[in-house]
């Protein structure tokens, strides 16, 4: 089996190369990503020199050079995790979000046709149903909820899984898509909330929590993202749609709070701030469709997964340390500078 993983340099898309090779070690793994700014080669150092592992630096949206990777590889499945991931810079500059991510899932997709992949899997996000209101708890998103998005991401991914059932029903390509909550844990990406509050908290430097707080995120360890696409890759149902998230519903304050408590760090450092624009309240899965179909569950609880998290950030400052002294100054003093 050969398995293309597109943006597997960056936070899940390398959490999930790691985990196929180790839990599929016959197979070959061939990473696409363009590097950007959330794209990391020193992430993916563990795995370079293995045999089974190869890396391409290649944009998505370059057809040509993805006809020739393909080609090249007659990969059997392709994993479609690149993308441009962050909320606050899609408010700031939404085209490169069309580009990479309905343009870019185009092109894989076309390349898929043509070399007649088995499975062509999307990474989509929760973000595609919009936001619940903070009091109607009883409600979660299922995977018949409408699509209602509220930010040019969320807007740029829902174009996508459009795209992407289009594809099934007019060429019959094989898809499936996987719609996530939140995810937490090493690699990830330094602007992202608890990667920020880790590295400001060590630092002393102020906590910027947007408005007040009381936004809900549904927060799953990468890990048990990465078990999921693995899960549905193999024994998914073709043109479906699957939600995974872990019932683990926490106000954006309080994990501020528990970060600063396992860091030893005063509370007086939490700052509140301008809050984002359209920004959505609440997300909730169901997660009953993956566990009835495929049995998934998710295995670490967030008291666990949190503390595993902050101890790789302690353990592996040089990984985000690197990152944040070079071009990101100027993203935080433009997006927090004023704020
Ligand atoms: P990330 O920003 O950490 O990584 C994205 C990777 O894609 C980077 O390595 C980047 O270099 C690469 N990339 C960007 N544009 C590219 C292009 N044009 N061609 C090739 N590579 C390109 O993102 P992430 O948090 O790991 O998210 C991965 C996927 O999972 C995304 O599709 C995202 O929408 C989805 N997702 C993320 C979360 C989350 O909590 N982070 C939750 C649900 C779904
Ligand atoms: P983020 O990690 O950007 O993920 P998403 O927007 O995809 O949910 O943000 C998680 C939550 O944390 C979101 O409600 C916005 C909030 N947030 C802050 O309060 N301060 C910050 O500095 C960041 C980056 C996010």
């Amino acid at each position: 089996m050969t398995v293309i993983v597109t943006g597997g340099a960056g936070f899940i898309g390398s959490n999930f190369v790691f985990h196929m090779l180790k839990a599929h070690p016959d197979y070959r793994i061939v990473c696409v990503d363009k590097l950007t700014y959330a794209g990391n080669l020193s992430t993916l150092e563990s795995v370079m020199n293995n045999p089974k592992f190869r890396f391409c630096k290649t944009d998505i949206c370059d057809r040509e050079a993805i006809n020739k990777l393909f080609e090249e590889e007659k990969p059997d499945i392709v994993v479609n995790f690149a993308a441009e991931s962050h909320v606050d810079r899609s408010i700031e500059n939404p085209e490169i979000f069309l580009q990479t991510n309905i343009l870019g899932t185009s092109v894989m997709m076309d390349a898929s046709r043509k070399y007649g992949v088995k499975r062509y899997h999307q990474v989509s996000t929760d973000e595609v149903y919009g936001d619940l209101p903070l009091d109607r708890p009883d409600l979660f998103f299922t995977e018949s909820t409408h699509i209602h998005t509220s930010s040019p991401y969320s807007s740029s991914k829902a174009g996508a899984d459009l795209l992407v059932l289009a594809y099934y029903r007019t060429y019959g390509l094989p898809v499936t898509i996987s719609r996530c909550s939140n995810n937490y844990g090493p690699y990830h990406f330094p602007e992202k909330l608890i990667p920020l509050m880790i590295a400001n908290a060590l630092a002393d430097k102020p906590l910027p929590v947007y408005g007040k707080g009381e936004n809900v995120r549904d927060w799953l360890y990468v890990e048990d993202h990465c078990k999921a696409i693995d899960l549905i890759i193999h024994n998914g149902r073709v043109g479906e749609v699957y939600n995974v998230g872990g019932h683990n519903e926490m106000k954006n304050i309080d994990i501020v709070r528990l970060i600063c408590k396992e860091l030893g760090k005063p509370e007086s450092l939490i700052t509140y701030v301008t809050d984002r624009k359209g920004h959505d309240m609440r997300y909730a899965i169901d997660p009953t469709k993956i566990h009835n179909e495929l049995g998934w569950l998710p295995e670490t609880k967030f008291a666990d997964g949190i503390k595993k998290t902050i101890k790789w950030y302690l353990d592996n400052e040089k990984w985000w340390k690197d990152i944040i002294s070079g071009e990101y100054q100027n993203y935080y003093t433009k997006m927090y500078g004023n704020r």
